[in-house]
């Protein structure tokens, strides 16, 4: 479990950084806070481009900007998104869920059974899953390198 304390640090950065998501398009604006194993939190959030496939999640730039710092292992992310100007609707749409991308990648760097994936409708209301629940039977590092 993570500690409230690192919980709540992580809630605030992705809160923070889906201020500064950069969605034109979409208007769906993403936050994501990452915690490494060494103790780090990293943030991260979507950045779109005008060539749509370009675009990039909350999540993965969070991945990536932790990884290219030299970290391997996370133990726990949070997530907060929402529509510009819709208020929550109090049912599964006022969560962000990663996407079947995000997820993958999640398992790249993580044990799937304890990586936690806190998903926010606001700073007090959070649903908790592992990503094993919500990426099973997944395919991972260990199916190549034993
Ligand atoms: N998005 C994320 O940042 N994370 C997800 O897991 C789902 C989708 C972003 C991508 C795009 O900028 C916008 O949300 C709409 O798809």
């Amino acid at each position: 479990m993570v500690e409230k304390e690192v919980l709540d640090k992580l809630i605030e950065k992705a809160f923070e950084m889906k201020e500064k998501s950069y969605c034109p398009y979409s208007k769906y604006h993403v936050g994501a806070g990452l915690l490494a194993k060494s103790g780090k939190i990293y943030g991260g959030m979507n950045i779109e481009n005008s060539s749509y496939g370009a675009t990039i999640c909350a999540e993965r730039t969070a991945v990536f900007k932790a990884v290219s710092e030299g970290e391997k292992q996370f133990s726990a992310i949070v997530i907060c998104g929402g529509l510009e100007g819709v208020e929550p609707k109090g049912s599964e749409v006022d969560y962000a869920f990663p996407c079947g991308l995000c997820r993958q990648v999640l398992r790249e760097f993580s044990n799937p059974k304890e990586l936690k994936i806190y998903v926010c409708s606001t700073k007090e209301k959070y649903n908790v899953y592992t990503l094993d629940e919500l990426l099973p039977h997944s395919f991972g590092p260990e199916h190549l390198l034993g």
